[in-house]
């Protein structure tokens, strides 16, 4: 069977926020520390502590914005310990993550400095659930105003005189969880309190993120939505919030690295739900918010699998397969069809934690299969979305309750810049290859001017410290009318 994609560039859904491609970064485990800080006097290369191999990584896939501290720490962090000299910082109890101790060594000004080491903008997400609207107000005083203000200058005795412009900014984390155990109603009025104060103190517009829900819950949005906008006889306060943010992690099947073929296809269909997740919520928030003036966000997503063994348990290190590469590409084509949808994601998470793009061991570094992933897909960054039908077949696997599923066979997106098209095709198969006609409009199914595959023999095959390239991008010899794309693998297309 010829499978058949059609790219109508008649019918475009809207420009992909490069944010899509960004990235979360949190104290857990060895995300920060070790991961991302190891400090000035480290043997490991580091700039301003800050490890060069990982900021030499990340500059790979062009990282539009990094989110931080958390995650489930954000609402246990206090912004002051965290700035001014690194020797005089407290040390905390990370409650969330092992109960270890915190050095606050990585601070404001730490985290901007990778954010300008990479080349990212800062989403910063404040304490709610054990802060203070004045706590958080001050936070953003601190780091965004350039006047003559006792904060400002505070900062500017920290070595950062000018300010540093942070104009994404999480209204706490989880608060129905983690975040404070709130009722959706009690939370919206939480952000009532808290989002009066936040000031973009001379940014240029803050987006004040709001907390949305844990996966496809719509009590949640809908009891948030109608609180914040008065239901049924209040005043409505939509306007002070600017985005919301949902989490999705689709789970786990079997272990990181050992899975049945059901287990791949059960992981991979639980990835593909993410578009309804999004479908839904937005359409919901479109009946308080027609204009879409608040953004929807996807602000952690990812596998999460149970952590590799011998590790600490809430450190949540897993490895990283090409099942993962996969799952990373299904998710972000789903997002690139819903660009009219989604104005920025964050996969959990960038280094050492859950679905990571990068591993570190010592001195060792290592990139995954979902990081060759973001490399393959950077130039959707940014792009316009176009319409993309996918005619293919369903694969069926059995599901662990004796039930069945089916996931499709073939899944993709197609982006449009100057230079030309980007499509992405994902083969879902774990054994077969797909034959596909890729069309443009009406017309024939000319040759791509490049195809970049992402695959492996083994469905199970990751990168290790030993053979950090086993899973590694390479390129093909395009094809036409028919591409035969190998199973398992992700495809990038161009077209000029
Ligand atoms: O990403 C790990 C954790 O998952 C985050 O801290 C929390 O927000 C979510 O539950």
């Amino acid at each position: 069977m010829t499978h058949e994609v059609v790219v109508d560039a008649e019918r475009a859904i809207g420009r992909i926020h490069p944010e899509v491609y960004g990235h979360f970064v949190e104290h857990l485990g060895h995300c920060i520390y070790d991961g991302i800080w190891v400090g000035e006097d480290s043997p490991i290369a580091n700039e301003r502590g800050i490890r060069r191999d990982v900021v030499g990584a990340l500059r790979g896939v062009r990282p539009p914005v990094i989110r931080w501290p958390g995650g489930c720490f954000a609402d246990d962090y206090h912004w002051r310990d965290g700035v001014g000299p690194r020797a005089e910082r407290p040390r905390r109890v990370n409650a969330h993550w092992g109960g270890v101790v915190e050095t606050n060594r990585f601070g404001t000004q730490e985290f901007m400095d990778l954010c300008r080491q990479v080349g990212a903008r800062p989403y910063v997400c404040g304490n709610v659930g054990s802060g203070s609207p004045a706590e958080m107000r001050d936070w953003l005083e601190y780091m965004n105003f350039a006047g003559d203000s006792t904060l400002a200058a505070l900062r500017a005795r920290n070595g950062h005189a000018g300010p540093f412009g942070v104009t994404m900014f999480g209204v706490g984390n989880e608060n129905w969880g983690c975040g404070g155990n709130m009722t959706p109603e009690q939370y919206a009025g939480e952000v009532r309190r808290f989002a009066t104060y936040l000031h973009d103190f001379g940014a240029g517009g803050l987006r004040r993120i709001a907390c949305g829900p844990s996966g496809d819950d719509p009590s949640w949005t809908r009891g948030f939505f109608e609180a914040l906008a008065g239901l049924p006889d209040g005043p409505s306060k939509l306007g002070l919030i600017q985005g919301f943010g949902l989490h999705y992690y689709c789970g786990t099947a079997g272990t990181a690295t050992e899975y049945t073929d059901d287990q791949w296809y059960e992981l991979l269909e639980r990835a593909l739900r993410v578009e309804g997740v999004v479908a839904r919520h937005r359409a919901m928030m479109d009946e308080f918010d027609p204009d879409r003036r608040i953004g929807l966000v996807v602000d952690e997503w990812g596998a999460w699998h149970p952590v590799t063994p011998g590790t600490h348990p809430r450190f949540l290190r897993q490895q990283n397969t090409v099942r993962d590469g996969l799952v990373a590409a299904l998710t972000l084509d789903a997002f690139n069809r819903q660009a009219d949808k989604v104005v920025m994601a964050n996969i959990a998470q960038t280094v050492n934690v859950l679905q990571a793009l990068v591993l570190t061991e010592a001195e060792r570094m290592l990139t995954t299969p979902t990081y060759h992933v973001y490399a393959m897909y950077a130039p959707h960054q940014g792009a316009e979305s176009l319409a993309t039908e996918v005619a293919t077949d369903r694969i069926g696997f059995g599901l662990p309750g004796g039930g069945r599923g089916s996931v499709p066979r073939l899944a993709g997106s197609c982006s449009r810049t100057a230079g030309g098209l980007t499509l992405s095709l994902v083969n879902t198969h774990a054994g077969e290859p797909a034959e596909v006609a890729v069309r443009l409009g009406r017309g024939g199914a000319p040759r791509p001017a490049s195809w970049r595959v992402l695959t492996a023999e083994d469905i199970h095959a990751h990168n290790t410290f030993d053979e950090p390239a086993r899973v590694v991008p390479v390129d093909a010899e395009p094809t036409a009318p028919t591409l035969r794309l190998p199973p398992a693998s992700i495809n990038v297309l161009t077209y000029v």
